[in-house]
């Protein structure tokens, strides 16, 4: 079986939020750092499992683990390991900002992690310092060959382009896949609760960056139909590829194939929607009956689309609540 909403999609991807905790500053997501505002601790390694067991039961074959900062959690081989050895998943991947890369990915490839997206926003150690809060773009790139060496080949970049701070370094990375066999995700800055007037000043469109790609030569490829919302494109003189996330592009939510869950247990069927969905109190052995029936039961209410454009972003006040 699989999860499916009232528009037909199915949902196979589940992006699990294992804390809020971030030791970034983003200044689209985080710009003041990390402030605690509940008591409620993340999900546990076993409240993990159950989850895990009832949404492969359900049909999830890939889930994601996202935060805040994932690595933030000592017990993050585990969580990885705990994932892997659900029957069912078939694919565990991570979303990291990259704090310790180097030391770190040989215990989640050991962990059996399958691959990770890694946040470089610039290529410009000053202007990284700038948008992140911290002078780490060396420790990312010896971070990213540590990966290769353990392992991990098929890494995507995950960049938010920003007006007023990296968007001029459009060609930069562009020449950095030249050679490198990496996929760049340029993800369109997306408003949300705390970052209105951030958004006014650097917000570039996703429209833009298509244009400026087909025009010098990239082009787009078919993509399948359990694809997700990326639009991906190839060039014969590179060796890297680009995805583009545009979610205010029309379409976008058509081709949405994932469901998120909180760092505390709650299902959000839309990362705008709404307030989330409480699966915590039935995340124990003895009710996994009730949570699967709850899931299904949960999906009628997913709604077609967000509703961005109205300038309505929900109960999102900033990603790190729930991964992006
Ligand atoms: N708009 C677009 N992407 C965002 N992310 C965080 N906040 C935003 C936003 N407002 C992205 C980060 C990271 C992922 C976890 O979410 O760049 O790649
Ligand atoms: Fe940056 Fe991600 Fe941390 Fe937000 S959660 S501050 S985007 S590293």
């Amino acid at each position: 079986m699989t999860l499916q909403d009232s528009f037909g999609r199915r949902f196979r991807y589940l992006r699990l939020s294992v804390t809020d905790v971030c030791n970034f500053r983003c200044n689209y997501c985080l710009p003041d750092g990390y402030q605690c505002t509940t008591e409620e601790q993340p999900l546990s390694v076993n409240e993990i499992q159950q989850l895990a067991q009832a949404f492969a039961r359900a049909g999830t074959r890939k889930i994601r683990i996202t935060g805040g900062e994932p690595s933030v959690r000592a017990d993050l081989p585990e969580i990885i390991r705990t994932l892997r050895a659900v029957p069912g998943i078939e694919e565990v991947a991570l979303t990291t900002n990259g704090y310790r890369l180097g030391e770190r990915v040989h215990e989640w490839k050991a962990a059996g992690l399958d691959r990770f997206n890694l946040s470089i926003d610039s290529l410009d150690p000053r202007q990284f310092h700038a948008i992140t809060g911290h002078n780490r773009l060396q420790e990312l790139l010896d971070g990213l060959d540590q990966a290769r060496a353990a392992g991990f080949n098929d890494i995507r970049i995950n960049t938010v382009l920003l007006r007023q701070f990296n968007a001029s370094e459009l060609d930069a990375f562009l020449e950095w896949i030249r050679e490198t066999p990496l996929t760049l995700r340029f993800i369109e800055l997306m408003r949300t609760g705390d970052n209105a007037a951030f958004f006014n000043d650097n917000h570039v469109s996703g429209e833009s960056i298509q244009t400026r790609l087909l025009d010098s030569g990239w082009q787009p490829l078919l993509r399948s139909a359990s694809a997700g919302p990326a639009r991906e494109f190839s060039h014969p003189d590179y060796a890297g590829r680009i995805g583009l996330i545009m979610p205010y592009s029309k379409d976008f939510c058509a081709s949405c194939n994932r469901l998120r869950v909180s760092a505390t247990g709650k299902l959000h069927l839309c990362l705008f929607g709404e307030q989330g969905h409480d699966l915590r109190d039935l995340l124990k052995a003895e009710h996994s009956d009730a949570l699967d029936q709850r899931l299904l039961d949960l999906m009628p209410l997913k709604k077609e689309t967000h509703f961005l454009e109205q300038e309505e972003t929900g109960a999102t006040t900033h990603f790190a609540m729930l991964g992006g």
